[in-house]
């Protein structure tokens, strides 16, 4: 089976009605990136953290996978498909995409904040809180404080190493919903091997190289596009 390695952004996941960051009343033009997304923000205010993060996981649990995420699961059904995410939502896994590496860490899921190890998945029952939100209060089994699984903006990317070197293997690479202005998510294009096709879906796609192939639509529509597209060739 060919390799299709899959980078995705917030634009996949806006038709879920989820916003996106950068675009017209995106969540940057009502928060400020410092306070909710940093690593300076987090050790200024940790309690805003916390609410911040509640208030995402509260809306991703009453958002349901689009159209796109639905296609790229079925595509697993031609190819083997890997997709590397930006997102930290959960809705390429709830539509049944079966290999989902986060590189921006995940909403449902919380951590020790003296053992980066230990990551708890929400609701979880070995948290003092057994719900979907957490404060500076909750505890883990060891009594240590959690703050969200996120990678904050000037924190590390652990999984970009494991990205590189799956996008090394693709067979066809696929960017779907990114502005690529957020390093080292968009260095990705760098790595796809010479003579791979690339294609990029988005509405109002940033500039790429012409050897990329802009669809120039919204995900739910663009993926399908590509599939028909790739049916016809294989
Ligand atoms: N379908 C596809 N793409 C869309 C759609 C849609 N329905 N709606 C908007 N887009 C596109 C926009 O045109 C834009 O190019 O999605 C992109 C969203 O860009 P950003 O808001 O910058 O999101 P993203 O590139 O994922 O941000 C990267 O920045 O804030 C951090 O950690 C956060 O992971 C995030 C990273």
């Amino acid at each position: 089976m060919k390799k299709i390695v899959i980078s995705t952004g917030a634009g996949m996941s806006a038709e879920s009605g989820i916003k996106t960051f950068r675009d017209n009343d995106g969540l940057w033009e009502n928060y400020n990136v410092q306070d909710v997304a940093s690593a300076e923000g987090y050790a200024r205010n940790p309690k805003l953290i916390h609410d911040f993060y509640n208030a995402r996981r509260t809306e991703l649990v009453n958002a349901k996978p689009n159209a796109g995420h639905l296609a790229l699961a079925e595509l697993e059904k031609d190819f083997d498909v890997q997709i590397i995410t930006q997102n930290i939502d959960n809705l390429h896994e709830r539509a049944g995409s079966t290999k989902v590496l986060h590189l921006h860490g995940e909403l449902m899921k919380v951590r020790s904040t003296t053992h980066e190890e230990r990551v708890y998945t929400l609701p979880c029952d070995q948290l003092s809180d057994k719900g979907l939100t957490t404060s500076l209060e909750t505890r883990d089994p060891y009594g240590d404080p959690v703050r969200p699984h996120i990678v904050f903006f000037n924190e590390p990317v652990p999984n970009i190493e494991k990205a590189i070197q799956l996008t090394m293997q693709a067979d066809i690479f696929v960017v779907i919903g990114t502005s690529l202005v957020v390093y080292p998510a968009a260095s990705l294009l760098q790595y796809v091997k010479r003579g791979t096709p690339i294609y990029y879906i988005d509405p109002r796609p940033a500039n790429v190289p012409d050897w990329v192939t802009v669809i120039d639509k919204p995900a739910g529509q663009g993926v399908n596009e590509l599939i028909s597209l790739l049916r016809k060739q294989s």
